[in-house]
């Protein structure tokens, strides 16, 4: 396959930098939670790969279109754009996590993908270039900036007029079961309050969402919850739990660290079938256009 378009005005140079806005974030994908993302991804693939999948269907990708994966991590919804767009067609990957590109660019070269790029970049202030882009899509890569109306103003930017958005992010943490029945297991074994959300909710509040989108310029804003169940054996799930919110909870209280994951792991095997645990993974799917005029 060829590559067409999608570098222009973009530099491939690491545009991520110590004073960045986001540099604690970049930080943590880069040195805490990226390589443990690296190590687990068939398992996260297999819990997050069919979300990602519906916010695919909605940004509705075709033949020759140009799109920027925000936040693509290690590229596994990059390269299936890629392969939605085509030969004629050409991906942008953009993150801030050095390991996480490493697997992306070797993902793609497996898949013998040419017509998918990757960057080292801040989504909120790399310059897209010139020329426009079709559409932007992110599977849970937008929660994570220092300014939300910074970030979605340039990514709006990026997109020709008319462009779409597409994203998806998680729904308030109570609705997530994922989320809850580790954590009241967690917490009552500890004996504490519930702990502040993490950024990974910053898109929980729709009104919020939907506030963010309008002053950054998107029109056609919707805004669709969707339930789906997703998970996978019980060891990759304490595994996947383990590098998340919860797990870093938990760690922090390190005599009684043991009996807490042992705690959180008798919870989940309640919800044991023949094919592993699968729970509620409650999200937002996020759409939007960049007006035209
Ligand atoms: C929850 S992970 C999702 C990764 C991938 N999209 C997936 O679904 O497997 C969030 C990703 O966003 C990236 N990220 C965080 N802040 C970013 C920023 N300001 N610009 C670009 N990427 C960012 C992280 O490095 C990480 O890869």
């Amino acid at each position: 396959m060829a590559f067409v378009g999608g570098q222009v005005g973009v530099s491939a140079k690491c545009q991520t930098a110590e004073n960045d806005v986001n540099a604690d974030e970049i930080r943590y994908w880069t040195e805490i939670c990226g390589p443990e993302w690296v190590r687990l991804q068939s398992a996260l693939e297999r819990e997050l790969g069919p979300l990602g999948d519906r916010a695919i269907d909605a940004l509705d990708p075709r033949d020759g279109e140009r799109l920027v994966d925000v936040g693509c991590g290690c590229g596994h919804t990059s390269c299936a754009l890629a392969q939605a767009v085509g030969p004629s067609g050409a991906v942008l990957g953009v993150d801030v996590s050095g390991p996480m590109l490493a697997v992306a660019r070797r993902h793609a070269r497996e898949m013998k993908l040419s017509n998918v790029r990757f960057i080292e970049a801040d989504a909120q202030s790399l310059d897209f270039g010139p020329e426009g882009y079709d559409g932007v899509f992110s599977r849970f890569g937008t929660m994570f900036f220092d300014n939300a109306v910074a970030a979605f103003s340039n990514l709006c930017r990026a997109l020709k007029p008319g462009g779409r958005l597409s994203f998806v992010c998680w729904r308030p943490r109570e609705e997530i079961e994922w989320v809850t029945v580790p954590l009241k297991a967690a917490l009552r074994s500890l004996g504490l309050p519930p702990p502040n959300p993490s950024t990974a909710f910053s898109f929980a509040d729709p009104d919020y969402t939907h506030s963010v989108l309008a002053s950054a310029g998107f029109t056609n804003i919707l805004i669709t919850p969707l339930d789906l169940k997703t998970g996978g054996s019980l060891d990759e799930v304490m595994e996947i739990i383990k590098i998340g919110g919860v797990g870093t909870m938990i760690r922090e209280y390190r005599d009684r660290a043991d009996a807490a994951f042992a705690d959180v792991r008798s919870e989940l095997r309640k919800h044991e079938t023949p094919c592993g645990v699968f729970l509620n993974a409650a999200t937002w799917i996020v759409t939007a256009r960049r007006s035209v005029v």
